[in-house]
């Protein structure tokens, strides 16, 4: 079996694996990194969102041979040590979270945007695909503009 070495979360990480496995199911079966969730598996809920070279990517349809060489960041890797990452913060202050499961996805989608785009519009936070059950739409765009303004 080919192996692949990335960076994870600021660790150099090496595995054995299939060429073809997506990257959800090596961070969580075989390194325990279980931040990024399963929800569907095919890239439409997002729940699994981490980042990839610093840009939002699914896991679930990313192939392990997509990442050698790479940078993987998850929501375990986000946090300063003992310092949230500003958008967890703002997560806190708004209250977001409701059942969780979809949360970690959501935050490392908001960082993501924010790189990109440091004073979103509504428009642009509703572009944001990643998918809530609970429905927390409105405290996850609050979040996001704490964090912006925050700066
Ligand atoms: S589990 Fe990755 S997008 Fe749904
Ligand atoms: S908080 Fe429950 S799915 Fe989003």
């Amino acid at each position: 079996m080919p192996t692949f070495t990335f960076t994870l979360n600021g660790e150099p990480t090496t595995i054995e694996a299939p060429a073809d496995l997506p990257l959800l199911w090596i961070l969580r079966d075989h390194l325990g990194v279980t931040g990024p969730k399963y929800g569907c598996g095919v890239g439409v809920c997002r729940a699994c969102t981490s980042h990839l070279d610093g840009a939002a990517f699914s896991p679930c349809t990313t192939p392990v041979a997509e990442c050698d060489g790479a940078t993987v960041v998850t929501i375990e890797g986000l946090a300063d040590g003992d310092v949230l990452h500003p958008v967890q913060q703002a997560w806190i202050d708004e209250d977001v979270a409701q059942c969780g499961f979809c949360q970690p996805g959501q935050i490392m989608a908001a960082v993501a945007l924010l790189a990109e785009n440091p004073n979103p519009t509504d428009d642009d936070i509703a572009a944001i695909e990643n998918v809530c059950r609970c429905g927390t739409y409105v405290r996850i765009r609050a979040a996001i503009k704490r964090a912006a303004a925050a700066g």
